[in-house]
């Protein structure tokens, strides 16, 4: 699958916002600094449509991204940025709330880890209210290129053991840097929530 064309619609701090045209919404969630921002840029070939930043909590808005002229992702700002105030924090949780609760067009929600790191509390949160919603969850352990060979096995084994991943999620290793299977994550993103055609 191919995507032809992204561009960048409103970033929205509230529902009355979000755009209003019924379009399914793809959601990227994960930790800050996990790499969303990345990933997106990686999927749509684009540089610099999602801002991206070195230092966590780059992304502060709920940022929509039309795709192929069929729909959207959506980047979400990062959990668990520890330079955040109590008062910031709560304003996250309900911004976040906001969208991902009551969301219909939403259909699928990616969950960014970093496949260094065992995923952290919050990330088993995050793993646990996807499923709690009924979203089938797509699993990407990113940064892959900072990864030995023999890390692949063992990382995958102690992220799935952590998040209790179920066996109807999927799971995948990525770096937006090298690129490797792109057009596979891809795939396994839009599968079953956009028609082939319009790809
Ligand atoms: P927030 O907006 O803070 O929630 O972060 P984010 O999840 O959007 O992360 P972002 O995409 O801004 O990336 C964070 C940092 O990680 C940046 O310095 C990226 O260059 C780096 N990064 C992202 N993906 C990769 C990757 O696949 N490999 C490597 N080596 N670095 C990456
Ligand atoms: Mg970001």
């Amino acid at each position: 699958m191919k995507i032809k064309k992204s561009e960048f619609i409103i970033s929205a701090v509230k529902p009355s916002q979000y755009p209003q045209d019924n379009r399914v919404e793809i959601a990227f969630v994960g930790r800050s600094n996990a790499g969303k921002s990345s990933l997106i840029n990686a999927l749509t070939n684009r540089r610099n449509l999602a801002k991206t930043s070195s230092t966590p909590g780059k992304t502060r808005l709920i940022n929509f991204f039309l795709i192929n002229d069929d729909f959207y992702f959506v980047d979400l700002p990062g959990y668990g940025f520890a330079k955040v105030s109590k008062s910031e924090q709560e304003k996250w949780g309900h911004m976040m709330e906001a969208y991902l609760m009551d969301r219909l067009q939403l259909k699928k929600i990616v969950l960014l880890v970093d496949s260094r790191h065992k995923p952290t509390k919050e990330d088993v949160q995050m793993y646990e209210w996807i499923k709690y919603y009924g979203y089938e969850a797509i699993i990407v352990a990113t940064k892959s290129d900072k990864l030995k060979r023999n890390d692949f096995n063992k990382n995958k084994k102690i992220i799935k053991e952590t998040l209790g991943i179920k066996p109807e999620d999927k799971f995948t290793f990525f770096s937006s840097l090298n690129k490797e299977g792109k057009e596979e994550l891809i795939d396994l993103i839009l599968e079953g929530v956009v028609k082939e055609e319009i790809l």
